[in-house]
């Protein structure tokens, strides 16, 4: 189940080189992440997966400009995003993230939310509000456009959390658990959502999650990770062809390659 690395550095959206992140405080210090090396191809969809605490968000931050790593870089169409501790901010232009906790402004209403991307980029009031009010559909959200996040539960705040992400079209969009708060039915259906937007728009997704079947039903790769320190434990390439139906889950195919992700993870306890 090896995956054959990328054929061209072309093909290569984004690149993790050598990555090692040590924090240090006065208690302790935790390496968590050590030498990673990840590349990904321009609109593939790979999985992280791996238990709590072994750097998933910490490689995520990195990758999204947030945090700077000790050694190594982050290389985006051929562009180093690190220069030391700080960011060329130019490198992650398209990109669109979304984390464990939807971070909402309170004071602007779904619709403000999902559009403050593009009123940072100067796109005129009606347009980007036209925009916000598509997104917010597409997340299941048309009704609650003049909502505040304290209306919504969890899970519609995530949803705002997703839909913010997508309004400048991203080229990369990075997912932290995005859908970790969401009921099952919910989820089933940002999943499919998530493989469309992927899809349609050729955006290179990095996806976190806790759940294996959900790292498998999206990811082109599931990259498995290890605690303390950090590494990459293996790579899984699942060769079936998007879009995928939700019925793909019930193939022995698909329970195989779960089947050997939770052995191995179980491994590690
Ligand atoms: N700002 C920080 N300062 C000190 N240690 C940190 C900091 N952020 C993360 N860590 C440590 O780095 C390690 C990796 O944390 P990280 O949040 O990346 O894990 P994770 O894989 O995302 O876990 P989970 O699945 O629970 O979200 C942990 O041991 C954590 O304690
Ligand atoms: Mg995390």
């Amino acid at each position: 189940m090896a995956a054959a690395p990328p054929e061209t550095d072309t093909d290569v959206k984004i690149a993790v080189e050598g990555v090692t992140k040590i924090f240090e405080t006065k208690k302790k210090t935790t390496v968590a992440l050590q030498d990673i090396n990840l590349q990904i191809r321009s609109g593939e969809v790979v999985s992280l997966i791996g238990r709590s605490g072994c750097g998933k968000t910490t490689l995520l931050r990195v990758m999204a400009g947030l945090v700077a790593p000790t050694s190594g870089n982050v290389v985006i169409n051929g562009r180093r995003l690190w220069n030391g501790a700080s960011v060329e901010k130019s490198v992650i232009e398209q990109l669109g993230v979304v984390f464990q906790e939807a971070n909402l402004f309170p004071w602007f209403d779904v619709i403000d939310n999902i559009a403050l991307p593009l009123k940072l980029r100067g796109v005129d009031t009606a347009q980007r509000r036209a925009r916000a009010q598509e997104l917010a559909e597409l997340v299941g959200l048309g009704g609650f456009g003049r909502s505040y996040p304290r209306e919504l539960s969890g899970g519609m705040r995530q949803r705002v959390a997703i839909a913010r992400a997508l309004s400048c079209d991203p080229e990369l969009l990075l997912m932290d658990e995005p859908f970790g708060a969401l009921d099952a039915l919910t989820r089933e259906k940002m999943n499919i959502e998530l493989q469309r937007i992927a899809g349609a728009t050729g955006a290179t997704v990095v996806f976190v999650t806790h759940d294996i079947s959900e790292a498998v039903f999206l990811g082109d790769r599931v990259v498995q990770f290890t605690p303390r320190p950090g590494r990459i434990e293996e790579i899984t390439d699942v060769g079936f062809e998007r879009p995928r139906d939700v019925d793909v889950q019930t193939t022995g195919e698909f329970g195989a390659i779960v089947r050997h992700l939770r052995h191995q993870l179980e491994g590690e306890l």
